[in-house]
């Protein structure tokens, strides 16, 4: 069946953010070593930017390095921090044609330099791009992500350029790694988890989530459009009944 044709391009998430989950069982399911399933997992990034492109979706969130992934062993750290240099800088040309630019959220000091400097060549490269802002979370997590927004909010506090009493949600918000971008509607994890990892606390707020049990180097376009269709099935009341919304739909 082709899902795509069936998807409302009226209603859209603006922005999705995705857990990509099971690259190392994948590659175990194969007999290979987990690595492999990360270099596989990177034709799944490939096609879900590109579906995003095909239906308008213009911001994609995608958790590529956990805070908490620093603690796997050496060889995987190295080989993934190995994999995403290799990979930026074969994508860039890919990106541009396909109108993508590309953004980082997290502790990207924290990444080798080589790393670094490929990333921040990509981004420059990619910035005048407007069909998609693809974002990786590199050794990002949430709580690291509101510690830093806590401690600037209480810095403007000491030098008196902020009242305790006048902060309000949008001050946190404007010291996230995300505040230029709106919140994602939907968040997807793949590998069966139900979980989410310190990914995204606060903007998740009132997102819907799709889980589903594919592993994330088996998650192509398809899997991506039946995660949309899901999430245009939904009733999205944000606290009011189900009656005020059709109400409000017919005024
Ligand atoms: C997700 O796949 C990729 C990263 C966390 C970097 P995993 O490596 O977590 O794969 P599983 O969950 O162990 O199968
Ligand atoms: C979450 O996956 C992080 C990324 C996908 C980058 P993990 O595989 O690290 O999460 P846990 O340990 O199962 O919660
Ligand atoms: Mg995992």
């Amino acid at each position: 069946m082709d899902l795509k044709s069936h998807i409302d391009p009226l209603n859209i998430p603006k922005h999705v953010a995705i857990i990509m989950d099971g690259n190392g069982r994948w590659a175990k399911k194969q007999g290979e070593d987990r690595i492999f399933g990360h270099y596989e997992g990177v034709n799944s990034v490939r096609e879900i930017v590109e579906a995003c492109g095909e239906i308008g979706v213009k911001f994609l969130t995608l958790y590529a390095f956990s805070t908490e992934n620093w603690n796997r062993p050496k060889e995987e750290v190295d080989a993934l921090m190995e994999l995403l240099v290799n990979t930026i800088a074969m994508e860039t040309p890919n990106l541009n044609k396909k109108g993508v630019k590309l953004k980082v959220i997290g502790d990207t000091d924290s990444l080798p330099a080589g790393c670094q400097n490929e990333l921040q060549e990509s981004i420059t490269a990619t910035k005048d791009n407007d069909r998609v802002t693809l974002i990786l979370a590199l050794s990002y997590s949430s709580k690291w992500e509101i510690t830093n927004a806590v401690k600037q909010i209480a810095r403007q506090v000491a030098e008196g350029k902020l009242d305790p009493k006048d902060i309000q949600s949008k001050h946190i918000e404007a010291n996230l790694c995300t505040c230029e971008w709106p919140d994602p509607e939907l968040m997807i994890r793949t590998s069966g988890e139900h979980r989410i990892s310190n990914f995204l606390l606060w903007q998740l707020a009132y997102a819907e989530f799709y889980f589903t049990d594919t592993l994330w180097p088996e998650f192509r376009k398809q899997d991506f459009f039946k995660a949309i269709l899901s999430y245009q099935k939904r009733e999205r009341r944000f606290g009011q009944t189900s009656e005020q919304l059709s109400t409000s739909s017919h005024s």
